[in-house]
């Protein structure tokens, strides 16, 4: 059985991430491939406390910050992501160890540190969609969908030192995407780039 593969879809808040995840799932669906999605923080015990605590307010250091995020992918990695790839699956995934890198990084912590940390403990992706937009665009559309913008994550400053850390993350296993632009437009084209890596004859 071939490993299958492992692709992340990364951006900022309001980016339009997860609108593209599900239409790109259906796309590799029909397209003869075995997908599961999944996300994070995930919907287990580790990723409903985290919601919990950014809906609360709940004050944490980024260094607590870091280890909850870090715990809720360990899980996910043993539980999900690794049992799908050895079975040969394609797992997408909303946010992966990048996430962690531009929002703990846009915190204060060392982004290169959790970089390399996080490349040493969890498997690589074989590919980021990383979608990028302009931080108020991405607040406008938070709005727009009558979304409240959560304190620490998504207010301007914040959203912006992510969109910096994002930018400054130099891997070759990163995709990235100018996400101003219509949902079918970028559909297309994250389909067309994602095939364009992996090859026509990958099963
Ligand atoms: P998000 O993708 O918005 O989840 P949902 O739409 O299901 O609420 O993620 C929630 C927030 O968590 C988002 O603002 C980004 C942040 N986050 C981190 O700060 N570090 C991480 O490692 C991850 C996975 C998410």
């Amino acid at each position: 059985m071939n490993r299958g593969r492992l692709i992340a879809f990364e951006g900022i808040d309001g980016c339009g991430k997860s609108t593209q995840l599900e239409r790109f799932a259906n796309n590799a669906t029909n397209a003869g491939h075995d997908v599961v999605v999944t996300g994070e923080p995930t919907t287990g015990p580790t990723g409903r406390r985290i919601r919990e605590m950014a809906r609360s307010g709940t004050a944490l250091s980024p260094t607590e910050e870091l280890r909850w995020f870090i715990e809720d992918r360990r899980v996910h990695v043993r539980e999900v992501i690794e049992p799908a790839l050895a079975a040969g699956r394609w797992v997408v995934t909303d946010r992966y160890f990048l996430s962690t890198v531009a929002y703990q990084g846009a915190r204060g912590l060392d982004f290169e540190q959790i970089l390399a940390d996080s490349e040493s403990e969890f498997p690589l992706p074989d590919l980021v969609v990383l979608l990028e937009i302009d931080p108020s665009v991405a607040l406008e559309r938070i709005r727009s969908r009558g979304g409240v913008i959560e304190a620490v994550f998504e207010q301007k400053e914040f959203l912006e030192a992510v969109a910096e850390v994002f930018r400054a993350i130099d891997r070759s296993y990163i995709e990235r995407i100018h996400a101003d632009a219509t949902a079918e437009a970028l559909e297309a084209e994250i389909f067309d780039r994602v095939m364009a890596r992996f090859g026509p004859t990958v099963g």
